[in-house]
């Protein structure tokens, strides 16, 4: 597939291609599906970070047979990060779910987790809901800096300790449209 690129330069190099994404994903589908198999399952994306994991999660569980009776998807939105290249440990909510979580059999999806505290606070307010089940999917996985040891049951990939762009992941509200991961060059960052 051919990529507009408007961002020559400031990529140091491709983590991940888009096909060992997809790869990714299949495989953390297959698991979920397995894991919910005959259950409705929610999704409930953590936007902005994972509108493209969690549509293609989605879809991929789906093609799995055999799996949830049902599948919702649902959208949240937090931030945590603002425009700061670190997590201030403060998460807010800017949008909740509209559904009930109360008896849901729940995965919450992100595109990454690093120091941990956003995934922490949904987990511990989603938790307080009731749900049937709570379990996390990350894409990407980066444990460098890892302030709170919080569960995550399904894990994609291993990023290196970077400042990593692409499938969702933004610097300043861009790159998140490339299909691949990719680490930014410093001086995008720095200067
Ligand atoms: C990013 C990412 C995760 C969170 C992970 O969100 O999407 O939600 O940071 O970091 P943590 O484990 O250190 O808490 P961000 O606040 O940048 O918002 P965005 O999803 O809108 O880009």
């Amino acid at each position: 597939m051919k990529v507009i690129e408007t961002y020559d330069g400031t990529l140091e190099r491709t983590l991940f291609s888009e096909a060992e994404i997809q790869s990714a994903i299949e495989r953390l589908a297959s698991e979920i599906a397995a894991d919910h198999r005959g259950k409705p399952l929610l999704l409930l994306g953590v936007l902005k970070g994972a509108l493209y994991v969690t549509v293609d999660l989605a879809r991929a569980i789906s093609r799995v047979p055999d799996g949830p009776s049902e599948i919702t998807v649902e959208y949240v939105c937090v931030s945590s990060y603002g425009n700061a290249t670190r997590s201030s440990g403060e998460v807010r909510m800017l949008k909740d779910a509209h559904q009930p979580i109360t008896g849901q059999n729940v995965v919450i999806v992100e595109d990454i987790i690093d120091n941990g505290f956003t995934l922490d606070y949904l987990r511990t307010l989603f938790g307080g809901r009731n749900p049937a089940s709570l379990k996390s999917c990350v894409i990407f996985d980066k444990p460098f800096h890892r302030l709170v040891d919080v569960p995550v049951e399904y894990v994609g990939l291993s990023s290196p300790d970077e400042f990593v762009i692409g499938y969702g992941l933004d610097y300043q509200e861009l790159y998140r449209n490339l299909p691949y991961l990719a680490q930014l060059r410093s001086w995008v960052f720095t200067q």
